[in-house]
């Protein structure tokens, strides 16, 4: 479970393109208990941002580095027990933990280069 913060605002991650629409790509920061790990996903030119971590049992998404996506790429899945989560917001749709979101990371694009926002979400955890 991914329990430290985000690294520091202005942190670049990848330039946009780097990422293919659709396609996805898993970041690790850190190590032991500072570890912090998340995902770029892009479609239709947007970048969403989350970390890799699921509600169900907070274990990572990918099961193969930087397999976040479907096969047919239009949802995000976890290789563990196949929930499927929309890209634009993170909800569970279908699986153990319907209903319930992917933690979010701000992210934003600044001079071409997707980086860490300054403010981060509140999290969902309990
Ligand atoms: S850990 Fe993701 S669906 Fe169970």
């Amino acid at each position: 479970m991914t329990e430290s913060v985000a690294p520091p605002p202005g942190t670049v991650l990848c330039k946009p393109d780097a990422l293919d629409d659709p396609g996805a790509k898993g970041f690790t920061f850190g190590h032991g208990a500072d570890r912090f790990d998340m995902f770029l996903v892009r479609k239709d030119g947007a970048v969403h941002a989350y970390l890799n971590e699921c509600p169900h049992a907070h274990a990572r998404l990918d099961n193969w580095p930087d397999k976040f996506l479907t096969l047919d790429e239009t949802r995000i899945v976890c290789g563990v027990h196949a929930a499927l989560f929309e890209i634009e917001s993170g909800l569970c749709t279908s699986g153990p933990c319907t209903g319930r979101r992917l933690t979010p990371v701000a992210v934003e694009v600044i001079d071409g280069e997707v980086r860490i926002a300054a403010s981060q979400p509140a999290t969902n955890r309990p």
